[in-house]
């Protein structure tokens, strides 16, 4: 947490914020798309859709224009219909926990607690590509991330570091943390451990084996 607010990413324009709409758009666009790219798109977006009845009120070929450039239009399509059930389904208001917010179209489990983290400082994991590098270095965790056995295996190592965390965690610093430790520091190839915060007890760092995990898929 202390190297997040030192070290990673601060004044993002989603950041600073715990508005669910905003929070919730960044998390998409940022899915598969580099952060550099995503920032104009999202202020242009929020600008045409300030609110979500804005953006539930819109016809999907009114949000179209917004997402042209960014690729996944998948995620264009389910942002609308997400926006739809939640003023059908939620009164309008953002579902306030993970469980919830994961039943929405286009949201899986790791959106899903991203958005509930930074929103509503809920204790929930996240485990992205960049954090699954973290984790599997970290931990030493064999096995290529994209196999059920290995993902559980992510997923439940996350769960316990947070069970075993101290009760005042601040959900924010540690969640951007991780993902910034994984863009920033823990990257696939040639990771900076000499600038990375928790490098003397990372299993990779003190085995040598940072490029051998995560495990490679084979070919
Ligand atoms: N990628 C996914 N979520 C992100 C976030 N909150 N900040 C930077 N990159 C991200």
């Amino acid at each position: 947490m202390s190297w997040q607010r030192k070290h990673g990413r601060q004044h993002l324009p989603w950041q600073g914020t715990q508005n669910p709409y905003r929070i919730w758009l960044s998390e998409i666009m940022l899915q598969q798309t580099q952060v550099a790219t995503v920032i104009g798109y999202y202020q242009r977006f929020l600008e045409r859709f300030p609110d979500i009845q804005a953006l539930a009120q819109a016809s999907q070929d009114e949000v179209m224009p917004y997402w042209a450039g960014l690729g996944y239009y998948a995620r264009a399509r389910n942002l609308h219909r997400c926006a739809q059930a939640i003023c059908q389904d939620w009164g309008g208001k953002f579902p306030s926990c993970s469980q919830d917010i994961a039943t929405l179209p286009g949201i899986g489990r790791s959106t899903a607690a991203a958005i509930a983290a930074f929103c509503f400082r809920e204790r929930s994991p996240i485990m992205d590509g960049n954090v699954k590098r973290v984790f599997t270095r970290y931990f030493g965790i064999e096995g290529v991330t994209s196999e059920r056995s290995t993902e559980q295996r992510l997923w439940h190592t996350a769960e316990a570091v947070l069970d075993a965390a101290p009760h005042n965690l601040d959900m924010t610093a540690y969640t951007q943390g991780l993902m910034d430790l994984g863009s920033q520091c823990c990257t696939r190839s040639r990771p900076a451990c000499t600038s990375c915060p928790v490098q003397n007890t990372c299993y990779a760092h003190m085995h040598g084996r940072q490029h051998e995990l995560p495990t490679p898929k084979k070919k």
